[in-house]
């Protein structure tokens, strides 16, 4: 496919773009009130596609919606079935809840937003230029929108400068999408690469698999005759191409407890608590990895200087987590190994395909990455707090800060939920005992696994240094699946084909 067969027209732009340029945004939780009146409020509304224009735009509108909010505007049950079941049954699902780790202090019932009454039918995303969001907002709900919809929250954004709340940067590893679909997915990957077949991201392509994810297929008529064609049943049309699914999580930062745990862990010197917050995350509070950057090329880093001294690297040279310990956040997150971990060479492969020379319990989690990858599109909120100011007490009526986290994947359980059950919440990631993720891990105990707070540095020729009691730093205060849809499948829901 060359560029421009890509159906950038056809797709949201927080596919393509995280709009970081548009510094203020607001994410409004709503519920239909009127059909009639929100689908003429969607059908109206500009939602900004993924076409890169020769001007950044001063505003962006996206728009998203879960499965009861497509029920609420009308969108036959037929063709709800159709998309995952993840999707379908939603985030607070009991079973899912557990496997998230959305239990005692985390579970849905004590959720601000996302459960029963609280669910919203869809997200309104407003991002804008300094001092443009409040008059956008003002122009776009300015006519039919309290006809068409009833608040729920309005989640407010802000702006610390590409760092997120704990002070350490973000944003700065991101999976690259093969648009042009010029990459060959299929076969064993020996090497790490950072493409990704588009079909991880968008409905109605190839993914990893080589296979099409699922998604409603429809006989055309006239309400759905604008829809593209599958390419996978030509004489169907397609709901879900061009779409993908949009998670939403609002995530609570203790700010003050993380920094003043560590603090008190190195025994007052700020230095080292530095020093142990950088191997939590695997990275400095500047954003340079712990892991050395290597010089052989990574296929799918961009090749500006900055992006390579940040992400060329793997963990390959440091199998024992001495640079970036093996429970680090990014390194559960994006473990960055292959289908054959370890084995450039072909009987190596045979070998491991045979079932023989397994490295432990290690490589069983880890390997094959890149069906397991995700598009960050979170924002932070709250205001600022430096670590040194965060070890104060907190003063009397503080106001919340913390992450809305957001990512998209066309699989939620193959992508999201893996990383969040597999590799975060999960006590024996690679082989540890007893820790799960030090950064967003919520210290439950779960069956075989009573203790759940400990963290790992690992160290060469010294004693490795091992914290226990850590409190969980981050608290879950809402969220839900929600499908971006592509434009004309947007048009479809809101009726306009007809
Ligand atoms: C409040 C909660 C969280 C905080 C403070 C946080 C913080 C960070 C930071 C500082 C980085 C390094 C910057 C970068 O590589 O871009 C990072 C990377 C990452 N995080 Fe988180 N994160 C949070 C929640 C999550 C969750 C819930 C997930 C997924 C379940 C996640 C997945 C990732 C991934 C995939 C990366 C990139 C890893 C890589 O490719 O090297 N994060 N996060």
């Amino acid at each position: 496919m060359t560029r421009s067969q890509i159906e950038y027209d056809d797709t949201q732009g927080l596919v393509r773009f995280g709009f970081g340029a548009l510094t203020e945004a607001c994410y409004v939780l709503a519920r239909v009130r009127s059909v009639a009146a929100a689908r003429s409020w969607l059908h109206l509304a500009p939602v900004t596609s993924a076409v890169e224009l020769d001007q950044a735009p001063a505003t962006a509108l996206q728009v998203a919606f879960t499965a009861p909010g497509l029920a609420a505007l009308g969108v036959a049950p037929s063709v709800i079935a159709g998309f995952s079941h993840e999707f379908v049954s939603g985030m607070t699902e009991p079973s899912r809840s557990r496997r998230l780790g959305d239990v005692g202090s985390d579970a849905p019932a004590q959720w601000e937003w996302g459960t029963s009454t609280t669910v919203p039918h869809l997200v309104v995303m407003f991002f804008a230029k300094a001092q443009r969001l409040e008059g956008l907002m003002k122009d776009l709900m300015g006519s039919g929108w309290n006809e068409a919809f009833d608040e729920l929250q309005r989640l407010h954004t802000g702006d610390l400068e590409g760092h997120e709340p704990f002070g350490f940067r973000d944003g700065i590893s991101q999976p690259e999408i093969d648009w042009e679909q010029s990459y060959e997915p299929l076969g064993p990957h020996v090497t790490y690469g950072n493409r990704v077949a588009l079909g991880e991201f968008l409905l109605g392509y190839r993914n990893e698999y080589g296979k099409y994810t699922d998604r409603p297929l429809i006989d055309a008529d006239a309400a759905s005759e604008g829809l593209p064609s599958a390419e996978d049943a030509p004489n169907k049309k397609d709901v879900g191409r061009n779409g993908t699914y949009f998670v939403l999580r609002q995530l609570r930062q203790d700010v003050r407890g993380f920094w003043q745990f560590i603090v008190n862990q190195a025994g007052g010197n700020f230095a080292q608590a530095e020093m142990i917050g950088a191997a939590m995350v695997g990275r400095g509070a500047n954003g340079d990895p712990l892991a050395a950057i290597q010089a052989e090329k990574i296929a799918g880093i961009e090749q500006e200087p900055e992006v390579i001294a940040r992400n060329q690297f793997t963990f390959d040279a440091d199998a024992l987590g001495v640079r970036c310990p093996i429970g680090a956040h990014i390194r559960r997150t994006n473990p960055r190994n292959t289908d054959y971990v370890g084995r450039p060479d072909a009987l190596k492969r045979l070998i491991a395909m045979l079932g023989f020379g397994q490295n432990g319990l290690r490589d069983d989690l880890t390997s094959s990455v890149r069906f397991h990858r995700i598009l960050r599109r979170g924002r932070e909120y709250g205001p600022g707090l430096s670590p040194q100011d965060a070890l104060a007490p907190a003063p009397p009526g503080e106001a919340e800060r913390g992450l809305h986290f957001a990512c998209l994947n066309a699989n939620i359980s193959r992508q999201f939920e893996f990383l969040q059950n597999a590799w975060t919440m999960n006590s024996k990631f690679s082989a540890l005992t007893g820790e799960n993720d030090p950064v967003v891990g919520n210290r439950q105990a779960i069956t075989g696994c009573p203790v759940t707070g400990r963290f790992t540095i690992p160290a060469s020729g010294r004693l490795r240094r091992r914290m226990s009691g850590l409190p969980p730093f981050v608290t879950v205060r809402g969220g839900a699946y929600f499908f971006l849809p592509g434009l004309r499948a947007l048009r479809y829901f809101t009726g306009a084909m007809r």
